[in-house]
């Protein structure tokens, strides 16, 4: 079957140039090849990129049987372990996804916006005036604690430190894919995997202590943190989950969830310090009580950076995608970046207008930072109500200047598109706190 035409260099030379320049790669393909095209990369092989919203659409719905993802995601297992709603595919990756859906949706995401401002504004208070900071390693440390606090349900500050240190000690290890499998499940202290295997073991120890003392608290029904709510959910057949697939989709939130939401956070700062005029519309809708640009700031941030530059799906068997007939075991990427770049969905599409979502929300197929289908980010509500939040702490509380006169360039770390330079700003003032609307004559506050 022939394949879409693609860039021609080694499979080597291709995964050196897009980890130095992901967006660039893929952009001047797009433009050289189309909207399908098939590229091959060191460790993922051959791939075609779609970026097409109808094919994308037909990719994401309907019968999943022939499409996985989570098969993919395998070597992932080692850290996650082989119950993380990551690594599944077929019936037991819809019954744990069916489990950790609810605590992300309605009135309990609501819930989480005071707790994500308290833990902004601890953040955002430590900076002083005339210090530099670079904004993406601040938002590691505030996405982790909105993690530890909203899902794990932890929040003495010695917990959260032991957590910290534990999981991120293994979650860092990015060398883990690089160790062969035969090798992961040493025991020896002198073998990479041996050495991996003692971080997890320190830090499943303090999971599963975390679990079992939850499990006994007297007010386990009334708690509305992630980690509470699972334990008391139960699925179809009425099974509660286990405590091996408790600490499995714990790993896996904070996994997918801290990283990402504080890369986005930092390309969003980025954005806005090298767009003024955006900068000072949002502070002015944002005193006036406005809200609707701060959302529109967090979508086109999502929109022009994705912090996953296209999702992934393995053919199980034969499919035409976009027009092409693909056969079994070939990778199909939805290219987030590329159908967000695409100047007929979105005109003068290198430009940060956060203005274009004003008028027309974002629309399902043309407009996916977070995948789609049965595969799409559990944590979609909770990363945008995060995004929203910590920059209108950020926006309302100091006033920042960009270290570097352009926008950071955008490099690959892992499987995230991240700026290369992290962010790097100045804290010129502390805004002053927001005064309380004065009474109003004739109000009757002023009668007590
Ligand atoms: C800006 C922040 C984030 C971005 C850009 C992002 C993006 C994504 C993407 C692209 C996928 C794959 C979707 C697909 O294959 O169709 C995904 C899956 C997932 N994400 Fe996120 N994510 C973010 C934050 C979070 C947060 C905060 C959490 C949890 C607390 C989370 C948990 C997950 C999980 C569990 C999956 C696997 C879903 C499944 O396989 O069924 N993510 N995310």
């Amino acid at each position: 079957m022939a394949l879409p035409p693609g860039p021609t260099g080694s499979a080597s030379i291709n995964t050196v140039r897009f980890s130095r320049r992901p967006l660039e790669m893929l952009l001047g393909w797009q433009k050289r090849y189309g909207n399908v095209f098939t590229t091959r990369f060191l460790v993922f092989g051959t791939g075609v990129y779609v970026a097409e919203p109808e094919a994308i659409r037909e990719l994401f719905t309907g019968d999943q049987s022939d499409l996985h993802a989570g098969e993919a995601n395998a070597p992932l297992a080692g850290v996650l372990g082989d119950h993380s709603v990551l690594v599944l595919d077929g019936p037991e990756h819809l019954r744990q996804r069916k489990l950790l859906l609810p605590p992300f949706q309605g009135a309990r995401l609501s819930a989480m916006r005071p707790l994500i401002r308290e833990v902004a504004e601890a953040e955002v208070g430590t900076w002083q005036p005339g210090s530099e900071l670079r904004i993406r390693d601040r938002m590691r440390q505030v996405t982790f604690d909105v993690i530890c606090r909203a899902v794990f349900g932890v929040y003495e500050p010695e917990r959260v430190e032991r957590l910290r240190t534990a999981m991120l000690n293994l979650i860092d290890t990015q060398s883990f894919f690089l160790i062969p499998e035969r090798l992961r499940d040493s025991k020896s202290r002198f073998t990479p995997g041996g050495w991996l295997n003692r971080r997890r073991e320190v830090a499943d120890r303090l999971l599963y202590a975390e679990i079992a003392r939850r499990r006994e608290q007297p007010d386990l029904e009334q708690r509305d943190d992630v980690l509470s709510l699972l334990l008391r959910a139960r699925d179809e057949q009425g099974r509660p989950m286990s405590d091996v697939e408790l600490r499995d989709e714990l790993f896996t939130m904070l996994a997918a969830g801290h990283e990402t939401t504080s890369t986005g956070l930092a390309f969003a700062v980025d954005l806005l310090l090298h767009n003024p005029a955006a900068l000072d519309r949002l502070r002015d809708e944002l005193e006036a009580g406005e809200d609707a640009y701060l959302d529109a700031v967090v979508t086109e941030t999502l929109r022009i950076r994705p912090v996953i530059d296209a999702t992934e799906r393995t053919l199980k068997a034969p499919r035409t995608v976009a027009g092409w007939d693909l056969p079994e075991g070939i990778r199909v990427y939805p290219g987030i970046a590329l159908v967000h770049h695409r100047a007929d969905l979105y005109p003068e599409p290198d430009r940060f207008r956060p203005e274009r979502f004003l008028e027309e929300g974002a629309r399902s197929y043309t407009w996916l930072p977070f995948g789609g289908g049965i595969r799409r980010c559990i944590g979609a509500g909770l990363a945008q109500a995060e995004m929203a939040e910590v920059l209108r702490t950020i926006v309302s509380g100091v006033e920042l200047e960009a270290v570097r006169p352009e926008p950071d360039p955008v490099v690959l770390r892992g499987i995230t598109l991240v700026p290369r330079h992290g962010a790097q700003v100045r804290v010129r003032a502390r805004r002053p706190a927001a005064q309380p609307e004065p009474a109003l004559a004739g109000s009757n506050s002023g009668a007590r």
